[in-house]
């Protein structure tokens, strides 16, 4: 495993930012252009590890993937199944392809199997599983319900699906398999998460309508679409988060995405006592702006279960701010951190004391105690990026070097986010 050395920072952070496109919107965009009909136009698509792990997945099912000159253009396949492909499916350590992936397959015979990079063959697939078996496709799942998945699909029916958990991958597997299906499917959320899979489809002339957490499609092809991916709100948050730490810093992040569902991190940075401004500008498929954020006293915040979905990503980062506000942080509700890339809540609290905060684990959230001056150290990232950018905002912070093992996992939301960072000191 290879580290890099975060120093503390000394300095402000001050300027204008800009971040890669949204990962999440970019799988949707790649996926609901693959099943669309004619050729659709995506600009600032996601350079992320993610977001080309499910380009690599439409590659290995034939289909012509052109990204050139900041413009990814795919033709999509008009309702035309998808021939099962020579080898097994690689999505790499992204579980959005893989979860959406099997979405989109599940109409079609195959068999298809999902494979992926160790990290991701731990992680839960019967959530995916389950809805599409009742939809009527054949999903297998590997031991204790992991991948690989294999799909064997065929004739779908549209069903009403509760979810059990709030998640917005499952609520979008089941939500593209039901643009094949056969009559309306329904998904039910228990909270509200993120809605770009609708938004899409709604953009690409499919009836999907959303009303107090059930969303709704009927089957149809989608028309090739011209989107704009906006910057993403979860890798703009470690900046404004320095930002946030850092006394005497102003920073602004330009076009990055606003979407409501999204813009939980916005909040508790507000309610923590950060100076907050939000400048809306244009309102496309996906609404963008402009953030400011400027340094202030932090003090500690409270996070429940309907605050978990809109800042799932960004709760590593709020336990590194929590270590520097004054008062006692509580994050309840998000067991789901549990089965992201590395098990979040055990990573978060480990890394975080090695430093010397003041910090418990809860079944499903943790505590952090502040303000406490962290010390240098070392800290392992479990090859989990959002650990290792919630690590340097801690090392920025530290009174000596931290070093993190696994830092390079950045790239899998947000490369060059190093750079990036160090550019605004
Ligand atoms: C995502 C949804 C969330 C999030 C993940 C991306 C998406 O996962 O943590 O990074 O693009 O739909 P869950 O749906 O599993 O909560």
């Amino acid at each position: 495993m290879t580290g890099a050395r975060v120093r503390p920072a000394g300095r402000p952070v001050r300027g204008t930012a800009r971040v890669p496109g949204d990962k999440s919107i970019s799988h949707r965009a790649a996926l609901v252009a693959a099943l669309a009909e004619g050729i659709s136009r995506i600009m600032g698509f996601s350079p992320a590890g993610d977001c080309t792990a499910t380009l690599s997945v439409l590659e290995s099912l034939g289909m012509a993937v052109d990204w050139r000159d900041g413009t990814l253009a795919i033709r999509g396949r008009s309702g035309r199944p998808f021939d099962p492909p020579a080898s097994a499916l690689d999505c790499g350590r992204s579980g959005t392809t893989m979860r959406l992936g099997a979405g989109m397959l599940a109409a079609d015979r195959g068999p298809f199997e999902l494979t992926g990079d160790p990290q991701l063959l731990a992680r839960p697939m019967e959530r995916v599983a389950v809805p599409l078996r009742a939809m009527g496709a054949d999903v297998h799942t590997a031991a204790d319900g992991r991948p690989p998945l294999r799909i064997r699909g065929g004739a779908l029916i549209g069903i009403e699906y509760e979810l059990p958990v709030a998640s917005a991958q499952v609520k979008s597997a089941v939500l593209l398999a039901g643009l094949r299906a056969d009559g309306e499917t329904t998904v039910v959320e228990p909270v509200t998460t993120r809605d770009h899979t609708e938004r899409l489809l709604a953009a690409a002339g499919i009836d999907v309508r959303t009303s107090r957490g059930r969303s709704t499609i009927r089957p149809g092809v989608p028309a090739a679409f011209d989107l704009d991916v906006p910057g993403d709100l979860s890798s703009a948050a470690v900046l404004l988060a320095a930002a946030a730490l850092l006394p005497r810093s102003d920073l602004v992040v330009e076009t990055v995405g606003l979407n409501p569902t999204r813009t939980g991190f916005v909040e508790v940075l507000r309610r923590m006592g950060a100076a907050v401004e939000v400048s809306p500008g244009t309102e496309g498929i996906e609404p963008s702006g402009e953030l400011r954020v400027r340094h202030a006293a932090l003090q500690a915040v409270a996070i429940g279960p309907k605050d978990v979905p809109g800042v799932i990503d960004e709760l590593p980062l709020i336990g590194a701010l929590a270590t520097q506000a004054e008062g006692v942080t509580e994050v309840q509700g998000a067991g789901e951190l549990r089965v992201k890339e590395s098990d979040r809540i055990a990573g978060l609290v480990g890394g975080l004391r090695e430093l010397g905060a003041e910090t418990e684990e809860l079944p499903d959230g943790f505590v952090v105690r502040g303000p406490v001056q962290l010390r240098g150290g070392r800290v392992d990232a479990r090859s989990d990026h959002r650990l290792a950018m919630a690590f340097t905002l801690a090392g920025l912070v530290a009174a000596g070097p931290v070093a993190i093992e696994g830092v390079e996992f950045v790239g899998d939301s947000f490369p060059g986010f190093l750079r990036a960072l160090e550019g605004l000191r």
